[in-house]
């Protein structure tokens, strides 16, 4: 590859994809898919993505946050490659002499490719190479960790919206770190990825800027994993819980009232709309809770 990858990127901008009107998410396409592996229980891997593995000669994954069992048991003779540590420059021809060699390839993101796994880069840079890819989602870890909790990320009359996000860092400048600003619209479950290392500098700015001490935080450590491990706790209280258990990586932090699972209301879904006819309001129409 001796193209810059981001001339890849620069020559979509603006051009919608004729791909997108023929074809619906869970299809199986023509080119590389990008699975998403779910959280790390190997039963949470999608029936769509468990068949791509199952045909899978090459499988490219997302190193450590890939359960190794999910990949000897679905995919026990492909060969295996982690993405840690390669750059696009060595990723893309990887897939794509692969690809144009007849074997068939599967680039295997953790939890959903959509959320924090940059994977458009790396479809675009192959698509710019003229090989065709497509993506099966997966389970995001967030949903892990709220299934785990017992809980919603929206609770009737608790919390009515949920942001995926991640603190400041070498990424994310200050500016750009809205945890705080989500946690002071008060009925927003805050997930923060990529965080367990700055547990605390997260809940002390969430301190200096006046929040709720009390606000109640978990931290779900390598949710549907078997060492999987649930912390509790406050936004005062939680940094010094996540220190003492030693975790640096690999962990959800949610911060709001739906942690806890308690606190809400019966919905109108299974209350007044239950029996309403076809009248167009939001239940008829499919757009109230299920
Ligand atoms: C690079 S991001 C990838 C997220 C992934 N695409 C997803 O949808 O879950 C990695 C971060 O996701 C979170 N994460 C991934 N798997 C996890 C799991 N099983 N339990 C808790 N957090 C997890 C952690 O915050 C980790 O730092």
């Amino acid at each position: 590859m001796t193209e810059d990858p981001q001339t890849a990127i620069d020559e979509v901008a603006g051009d919608r994809d004729r791909r997108v009107y023929e074809h619906s998410a869970g299809d199986e396409q023509e080119g590389i898919p990008f699975v998403g592996a779910g959280p790390g229980d190997p039963r949470l891997l999608t029936v769509a993505g468990r068949e791509l593995l199952a045909d899978a000669d090459l499988v490219v994954h997302a190193g450590s946050l890939v359960n190794s069992e999910l990949l000897e048991e679905y995919c026990a003779d492909a060969e295996t490659v982690s993405s840690i540590g390669k750059d696009l420059e060595e990723l893309i021809p990887l897939m794509r002499d692969a690809y144009e060699d007849g074997r068939e390839v599967v680039r295997l993101h953790s939890g959903d490719p959509a959320i924090y796994g940059a994977a458009l880069e790396q479809m675009d840079a192959l698509e710019h190479e003229g090989v065709p890819t497509y993506v099966v989602p997966g389970v995001t870890s967030a949903f892990a960790a709220s299934a785990t909790l017992r809980t919603q990320l929206t609770l009737n009359e608790v919390a009515n919206h949920v942001a995926f996000t991640r603190p400041q860092g070498k990424t994310l400048d200050p500016e750009e770190d809205h945890i705080s600003e989500f946690v002071e619209m008060g009925d927003v479950t805050t997930c923060v990825y990529l965080g367990t290392h700055a547990v605390e500098d997260t809940m002390d700015r969430l301190l200096d800027d006046g929040h709720d001490p009390e606000t109640p935080v978990a931290v779900v450590y390598h949710a549907s994993w078997p060492d999987e491990d649930v912390i509790e706790g406050t936004i005062g209280t939680i940094a010094e819980k996540v220190e003492e258990a030693g975790y640096r990586a690999s962990a959800l932090v949610l911060i709001g009232d739906a942690v806890g699972g308690d606190g809400y209301e019966r919905s109108y879904l299974y209350g007044d709309w239950a029996n309403r006819g076809s009248d167009g309001d939001d239940a008829a129409s499919g757009e109230a809770d299920d």
